[in-house]
């Protein structure tokens, strides 16, 4: 039988991978423009490391992880997300004691879920994401936020909504907790065995249930936004001042609690429309208590992560393509058994002189072979046949306006340089 693909995951074909390159760089380019640092972790990290960061009564832990037990009996997991182990790498390079604060991170990635695949959800997700460790200044916050917009627009993305809330301070999210459990604890038999299980220890994860999502009481329950102590308060006002300033539009959702328990004050979600339907591309927030949750010092950090997947879906719906018009700056087009040697070597020339160069090898006829160059998205199609071997010189032709010019052997690569920039 014919060995397939795990469910939930997808191969990226040859076709498709330049479109994942022109993203990874915008990324790339975006978090310069930002002076953020690339880190890479692993892809595995100790099961611990998630249960502890993400927290253990979230459905990424409880659910969807991908957990093994490598051959010295030590549990591993393939990493549901990129947070806790930047967080991870932080604390145990020591990083809090460069000079250098706040540490400006990001990485790009493969992450794990065992969720049920769908359209914008699968089992390996790419993500993009950035955390900022170090600093409880406010303008942080809306900074990750422009990152995050800036990317999208240079991207082309047009049809996007930031929706954004607080989750306040500690002292926030005490009092909030105490009136969650007294909201819905006489009601409790009504909900799933999670909600239930869920309503002491963390009863903030019974509002994104995905099972009791339209119980009448999620509707009334007593949201964050009133239990906010003044500080909380005050610092979520500062975030907002500053976006309102950069003209960055965004709306409330007292709803927004995210799905993974390490965040406090700031959380945000960026949607935008895949498929007819509306989906979250982008999700972060702060997590201040997380570096010291995972042995560090007091340290303050917030971030963002987007999956590739979901901006892809994004992308088609909006019609944008990011397939540049050449993938080739010339195709060679060689007639004869002479001319293919002598092809072949011209070949080499114009890839030293740095140009995108090939030819035929499949012994095709003149038409099929400008067809391959088409296929190639090549600029120019340089011929070559006997006539051409005995002046020494090409007919080249320019495959976006179809003229043509003959050009000696010794100047094409100058010639095309030319012409190119
Ligand atoms: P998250 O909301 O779990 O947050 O995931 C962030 C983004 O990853 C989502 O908005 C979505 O675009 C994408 N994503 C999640 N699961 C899947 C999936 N199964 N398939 C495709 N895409 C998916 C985090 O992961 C946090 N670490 C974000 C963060 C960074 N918060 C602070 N710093």
């Amino acid at each position: 039988m014919l060995i397939q693909i795990p469910r939930g995951t997808y191969d990226v074909l040859p076709e498709d991978s330049e479109v994942w390159q022109k993203i990874e760089e915008t990324a790339r380019k975006v978090c310069a423009l930002f002076n953020y640092k690339e880190i890479r972790t692993p892809i595995f990290e100790s099961t611990d490391l998630f249960q502890r960061g993400v927290g253990d009564t979230t459905d990424i832990v409880q659910k969807e992880m991908y957990n093994f037990k490598d051959r010295g009996e030590r549990s591993l997991t393939l990493r549901p997300e990129g947070t806790a182990s930047v967080v991870r790498s932080f604390v145990e390079h020591k990083l809090f004691g460069l000079p250098n604060q706040p540490a400006k991170l990001y990485y790009i990635g493969p992450m794990f879920r065992y969720e049920r695949p769908q359209s914008g959800r699968t089992r390996q997700f790419t993500q993009f994401g950035v955390e900022v460790l170090g600093s409880k200044d406010p303008s942080v916050d809306a900074e990750i936020i422009a990152l995050a917009m800036t990317f999208y627009k240079t991207l082309g993305l047009k049809k996007l909504k930031l929706v954004l809330n607080s989750l306040g301070d500690p002292e926030s999210r005490a009092a909030h907790h105490e009136a969650l459990i007294a909201h819905f604890k006489p009601s409790i038999g009504e909900f799933c065995e999670d909600c239930r299980n869920r309503l002491e220890k963390n009863p903030l994860r019974i509002l994104d249930c995905k099972k009791d999502h339209d119980h009448p009481l999620m509707k009334t329950a007593p949201s964050i936004i009133d239990f906010l102590t003044e500080p909380a308060r005050d610092y979520f006002e500062k975030v907002k001042g500053i976006l309102d300033e950069m003209g960055i539009a965004y709306e409330l959702d007292p709803t927004l609690v995210r799905g993974l328990d390490y965040y406090n004050h700031t959380t945000f979600e960026i949607m935008g429309s895949s498929k007819g339907a509306i989906t979250t591309l982008t999700g972060g927030g702060r997590y201040n208590g997380l570096v010291s949750e995972l042995g560090g010092p007091e340290t303050p950090g917030v971030g963002f992560a987007l999956s590739i997947e979901r901006l892809l879906l994004a992308l088609e719906v909006e019609n944008i393509s990011l397939k540049s018009e050449t993938s080739l700056d010339c195709f060679i087009a060689a007639i004869g058994e002479e001319a293919g040697r002598k092809a072949a070597v011209i070949l080499n020339e114009l890839r030293q002189a740095g140009l995108r160069a090939d030819k035929d090898y499949m012994d095709r006829k003149v038409k099929a072979q400008f067809k391959q160059a088409d296929r190639d998205r090549s600029g120019f199609v340089i011929v070559i046949g006997d006539e051409e071997l005995q002046a020494q010189a090409a007919k080249v032709r320019n495959m976006a306006d179809g003229s043509q010019e003959e050009v000696a052997f010794t100047e094409l690569a100058d010639y095309l340089k030319a012409k190119i920039n």
